[in-house]
């Protein structure tokens, strides 16, 4: 058993103080503080400020292994998602030689099921050629998704056919689109609304990364005629902007203006954007350096400790950054209800409350983050997965960990 005694925790009412008991995987008891510090039988966690939240799911990494494994690989992700308090990461195909085929994905899960300390999915990318072997069972019961660039990012797998990007509508995992700005959106939407007089029942169409105040004014409209589409931003979009940030150069895609910040910070407010996404692209910091630097940011070590003082200052409510973090993704992937609520499944992240700013000390094997220096008010205690304490203060405890196919 084990009990995190008064700590904030988030209900319909806002932050409340709460005993929360957890065994055998689940919630058992979330209790008023209790006076008193001896509860026999139980390991006992009383931090002074205690911020309890459902651990964050992340629908967008790149953990880079395998092909890139001097970037990234399964295990410093892993551990870098654990001190960011996620418990669960989808793993984009862009690899060194990307993910199209169900050999690609049996080596990639292989590899993960060893190294990961967290769970984890994974996407097959579409081709030109492949559609018709992604709707097969061979494929189907190995991935999460299925991804598609419509647009040049690293990895150079661009789709062109457009037999393929109405196919993949006719299977039922979620289609995650790199859309390339407001144009590929649109041309992504023309094919989805092209499926749905075909089709019974679309498979979720999930927009990568918004950037644009265009981009999420489309989405909106959209959204009015298909339920199935949902949107993702990045912490990266929401809290820098092209103005303020030059030092590493590029990431797809681009930071807008601090106006499009503030709409994304709209849509998330509203709903209208349903996911945080890290989008974790960690490249090194040579090649970051380097005359024409390969685009992307390193993000999942500190995304929800920076949204967490972000939402705070914000004030918007403690539910919505659950929703937006954790809930809505685990409704994508059918992992079941995370709310701190009784006989729930147990993935949790501690934060304390102080002053702290990003650096040092990284997981992520990149070792950089675009948001060193920017002052944070939390900072991970405690991350439990299923029941199980992965990590506490700085160390990991590697536990067997879940291949997800939802
Ligand atoms: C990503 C990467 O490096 O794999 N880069 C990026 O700038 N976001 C690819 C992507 O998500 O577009
Ligand atoms: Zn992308
Ligand atoms: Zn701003
Ligand atoms: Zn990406």
């Amino acid at each position: 058993m084990l009990v995190m005694r008064n700590v904030h925790v988030p209900l319909q009412s806002g932050w409340e103080r709460r005993d929360v008991w957890i065994e055998g995987g689940r919630y058992r008891r979330i209790t008023p503080p209790e006076h008193g510090d001896f509860i026999s039988g139980a390991r006992v966690v009383a931090p002074k400020a205690g911020f309890l939240i459902p651990a964050a799911v992340d629908p967008h990494v790149h953990v880079r292994e395998p092909g890139y494994d001097y970037k990234e690989d399964w295990e410093s992700c892993s551990k870098a998602a654990l001190k960011g308090g996620v418990c669960a990461i989808f793993d984009m195909p862009n690899n060194k030689e990307p993910v199209t085929r169900e050999r690609g994905l049996l080596e990639k899960r292989a590899i993960a099921l060893k190294k990961s300390l967290v769970d984890f999915g994974l996407y097959v990318a579409l081709t030109d050629g492949n559609v018709d072997e992604i709707k097969e069972t061979k494929i189907q019961k190995l991935i999460s998704g299925v991804k598609i660039y419509m647009a040049e990012t690293t990895g150079g797998l661009l789709v062109r056919s457009d037999r393929a990007l109405l196919q993949v509508f006719g299977q039922p995992k979620p289609v995650l689109v790199h859309t390339g700005g407001a144009e590929g959106l649109c041309r992504i939407l023309h094919f989805y609304t092209k499926a749905k007089k075909r089709v019974g029942t679309l498979p979720v169409l999930y927009i990568c990364h918004l950037s644009t105040k265009e981009e999420l004014t489309l989405v909106e409209g959209a959204k009015r005629e298909f339920l199935s589409l949902k949107a993702e931003v990045t912490p990266h979009h929401l809290l820098l902007h092209r103005k303020n940030y030059e030092e590493y150069g590029s990431v797809l895609p681009n930071l807008g203006t601090p106006e499009d910040a503030e709409c994304l910070w709209d849509g998330v407010a509203r709903g209208t954007i349903d996911f945080m996404g890290t989008d974790h692209a960690p490249h090194t910091v040579y090649e970051k350096k380097k005359k024409s630097p390969p685009a992307g940011f390193p993000g999942i070590e500190t995304a929800v400790p920076l949204l967490m003082t972000a939402f705070g200052e914000r004030k918007l409510p403690a539910s919505r950054l659950v929703r937006f973090t954790s809930q809505a993704a685990r409704e994508l992937f059918h992992l079941g209800d995370g709310s701190i609520m009784p006989k729930n499944s147990a993935s949790c992240v501690l934060f304390e409350e102080g002053e702290w700013e990003v650096g040092g000390g990284y997981e992520t094997k990149c070792r950089w983050s675009p948001f060193e220096g920017v002052k944070t008010g939390y900072r991970t205690l405690l991350t439990v997965v299923r029941g199980n304490v992965v990590y506490r203060d700085g160390k990991f405890n590697k536990r067997r960990v879940r291949f997800i196919t939802a």
